[in-house]
């Protein structure tokens, strides 16, 4: 089944609102109102009203990079799924490994921020994927079998369509090492067996994005592998040149 290839950024915690608009704007003049790729972008959550006022008109589209669970009500710091798309979002990422490995971010959260993001009709980009330590250690399928059934339990396929997954493994994240092609579609192909597990043959419809150190010169052959269905891209998001020579790889 054709899966529409996805280049998505995510910023983290940089780019001021004026930069992230600026950047924004020169995407939205690049990818007009619409090119063979997904575009998105996840900024900061300040970064978000005018990264959608940027993106206005075009096929640009933003997402948050994380969300509580609960809807509303007395969590001071929080912003949930509903806020986020009246701010303007149209995706959240759930379970960056930074959120795992800095803010206590657990399967069982994952399933809980899964749930609110599908309840709002938004489209979640779940991120899996191994440490060094992990992989190493022979536990790379280990760690992947929980984090996708962990992360995904409960959930109905019919729930399930518009997901989408990322997989980053921990040790090419920021810096500079990718994994090779080989590993990556080995990983991805295992994960996609994983969904199939769980959701049957809507596993082929379902996107599973490669994350970690892509860069526009090796974005092209990660994004030729049979499941690699597109790209989450941190550093380099952040400069159009760059991003934009990506998204042209995948095009
Ligand atoms: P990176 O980050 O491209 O800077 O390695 C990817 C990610 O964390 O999503």
């Amino acid at each position: 089944m054709a899966r529409t290839t996805m280049i998505a950024g995510n910023w983290k915690m940089n780019l001021t609102p004026a930069e992230g608009e600026a950047l924004v704007k020169g995407l939205a003049d690049k990818v007009g109102s619409g090119v063979a790729a997904e575009v998105l972008v996840c900024p900061t959550f300040t970064g978000i009203p005018a990264a959608v006022a940027a993106a206005a008109g075009s096929a640009v589209q933003v997402g948050a990079q994380n969300c509580y669970w609960q809807a509303k009500g007395a969590y001071t710091g929080e912003l949930s799924a509903p806020l986020l798309k009246a701010a303007g979002c149209s995706h959240i990422l759930i379970g960056h490994s930074e959120r795992r490995q800095y803010f206590g971010e657990t399967e069982q959260t994952v399933n809980k921020r899964l749930n609110a993001v599908l309840a709002e009709g938004l489209v979640p980009v779940v991120c899996i994927g191994e440490t060094l330590d992990e992989r190493e250690g022979g536990q790379l399928e280990t760690v992947l079998r929980r984090q996708v059934e962990g992360g995904l339990a409960g959930i109905g396929a019919k729930d399930l369509q518009s997901l989408i997954i990322a997989y980053e493994p921990v040790w090419a994240i920021g810096t500079g090492v990718t994994a090779s092609t080989e590993q990556a579609q080995e990983a991805h192909s295992f994960v996609r067996g994983l969904l199939r597990d769980t959701v049957g043959e809507l596993a082929d419809s379902i996107r599973i994005l490669y994350g970690g150190s892509v860069k526009p010169d090796n974005a092209a052959e990660l994004l030729g592998q049979p499941d690699i269905d597109g790209a989450l891209v941190g550093g380099a998001s952040l400069k159009l040149d760059d991003f934009g020579a990506i998204i042209d790889a995948g095009c």
